[in-house]
């Protein structure tokens, strides 16, 4: 069904929940270093939101681009930048912004066993169990819309490995 397609280049991001559900996210709704909003990715000719596979949710911020490292850089659109918001441990959503370790910066934070990702550090892992950083999904902006520029860097979701399985022992 068109709910479950993943985002395709071209695609709008419309907020996921908060009641502005189906909106599409713009500049001005992110402010910088404010907590990521959990969006989906809409078509912009049918308008079908698709929110009808959890694969595709994603987390969109806002950064001083001076912040984000080169890697970031290449696919965020004046400091705005969209992650997978699928925990890479066990598939949580990836719900809260909240500073890990003592009073440093925010992160991404997944509730369900602590795991932490940088989101000006191309997601990579700062606590918890992940395995992995959560993968981009490239974005520009036009016209101060929130769009998707790219297919997500690295395959979304929980690593299917052995090692995986095991770090939960
Ligand atoms: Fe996110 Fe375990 S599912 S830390």
């Amino acid at each position: 069904t068109p709910e479950k397609e993943p985002p395709k280049t071209g695609d709008l991001l419309v907020f996921a929940q908060g009641g502005g559900e189906g909106k599409v996210i713009t500049l001005d709704d992110l402010k910088p270093n404010a907590a990521p909003i959990l969006a989906y990715p809409m078509d912009p000719s049918s308008k079908i939101v698709k929110s009808g596979e959890a694969k595709n949710t994603v987390l969109v911020g806002r950064f001083n681009p001076d912040e984000l490292d080169e890697e970031t850089r290449k696919y965020a659109a004046e400091g705005v930048v969209a992650y997978s918001a699928v925990c890479k441990h066990l598939g949580c959503i990836i719900s809260q912004w909240k500073a890990v370790s003592g009073g440093g910066q925010e992160m991404l934070f997944c509730p369900c066993h602590g795991g932490a990702y940088d989101p000006r550090h191309a997601g990579r892992v700062v606590a918890g169990p992940p395995p992995k950083p959560v993968p981009f999904l490239p974005v520009k902006l036009e016209g101060g819309q929130v769009v998707v520029a790219g297919d997500f860097t690295d395959k979304v979701g929980v690593e299917a490995s052995a090692q995986n399985c095991c770090r939960m022992a």
